[in-house]
């Protein structure tokens, strides 16, 4: 793909290329933390805590990168299912599901309309999602509705300040033409500093666990990539320009040494 292609799609999850975008500055960035998914399975108790044979969803399942990192630690008893809102995201869950030779039932569905039983799941995931949904209090009270009574709800979030260096960077593309949009990501609808008290709403027990550290970057490419999945350019002219104005952005940063990026992230585990 061309860096600038990354820019034009005007749909953010219509397939996987911006948030394989994201991932890879985690994914390839120095860090010395624990993998994300076993820190949040750790902080949830899992898998121990819940049974053999448990009925599990993850709803906004983005690329199921959570399943493939976590694929030696699946007890082979759970009964999976996998949903996200994208076509084109469920199909790259899929794909990854056969890589793993996991059985799962795999469906396009809204977080705000689950088509899926009262009391159906031991546990549901929503991992860096709920932010995305336009009606949050009635994606929380869909994902409450599908638990069993003492199900669980795993949901993890950033707070305001993950990435902030590179929101500061985001701000500067966005300065590029007045028809070039920017996702900054924070002041989001679903935060570790605002999350709890939206779950409380629908549940009774709301842990929250928060992670901070501090991710080095080096690779200018992989920066740009990143900058690039967040902002969107009506035509190609404009997706040229904003790739050239990232890249002088990012390599004139690079001039002092590695970028270091706070990372401020977490989970809340609800029942
Ligand atoms: C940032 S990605 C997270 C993917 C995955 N949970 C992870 O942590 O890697 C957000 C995902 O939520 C999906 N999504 C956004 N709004 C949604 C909604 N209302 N219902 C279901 N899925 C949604 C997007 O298509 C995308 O795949």
């Amino acid at each position: 793909m061309d860096l600038a292609d990354l820019t034009l799609t005007q749909e953010p999850y219509g397939t996987p290329a911006r948030l394989q975008a994201r991932i890879a500055v985690h994914a390839f960035g120095r860090h010395d933390a624990e993998d994300f998914h076993a820190w949040v399975w750790r902080r949830a108790g899992l898998p121990a805590s819940l049974p053999e044979d448990a009925a599990v969803l993850e709803v906004g399942v983005g690329t199921a990168r959570m399943w493939a990192t976590m694929a030696g630690r699946i007890p082979a008893g759970w009964r999976l299912t996998l949903s996200d809102r994208s076509p084109g995201m469920m199909a790259a869950a899929r794909a990854a599901l056969d890589a793993l030779g996991r059985q799962a039932t795999c469906l396009v569905a809204d977080a705000d309309a689950l088509p899926f039983d009262d009391g159906a799941f031991d546990l549901v995931f929503a991992n860096h999602m709920l932010y995305h949904v336009p009606d949050l209090p009635r994606a929380v009270a869909e994902l409450r509705r599908v638990l069993r009574p003492g199900g669980r709800l795993v949901a993890a979030t950033n707070g305001d300040a993950h990435l902030q260096e590179l929101a500061e960077a985001l701000r500067d593309l966005r300065a590029a033409g007045p028809d070039v949009r920017v996702d900054l990501p924070h002041r989001l609808s679903f935060t570790l500093e605002n999350g709890a008290a939206t779950l409380r709403a629908a549940f009774d027990d709301v842990e929250r666990h928060d992670r901070e550290d501090e991710l080095l970057l080096d690779d200018a490419e992989l920066i740009v990539r990143y900058l690039l999945s967040m902002t969107y350019a009506p035509d190609t002219a404009t997706a040229r320009a904003l790739t050239g104005r990232a890249r002088a952005l990012v390599a004139a940063r690079l001039v002092a040494g590695p970028m270091r990026v706070r990372r401020v992230s977490g989970v809340f585990v609800a029942s």
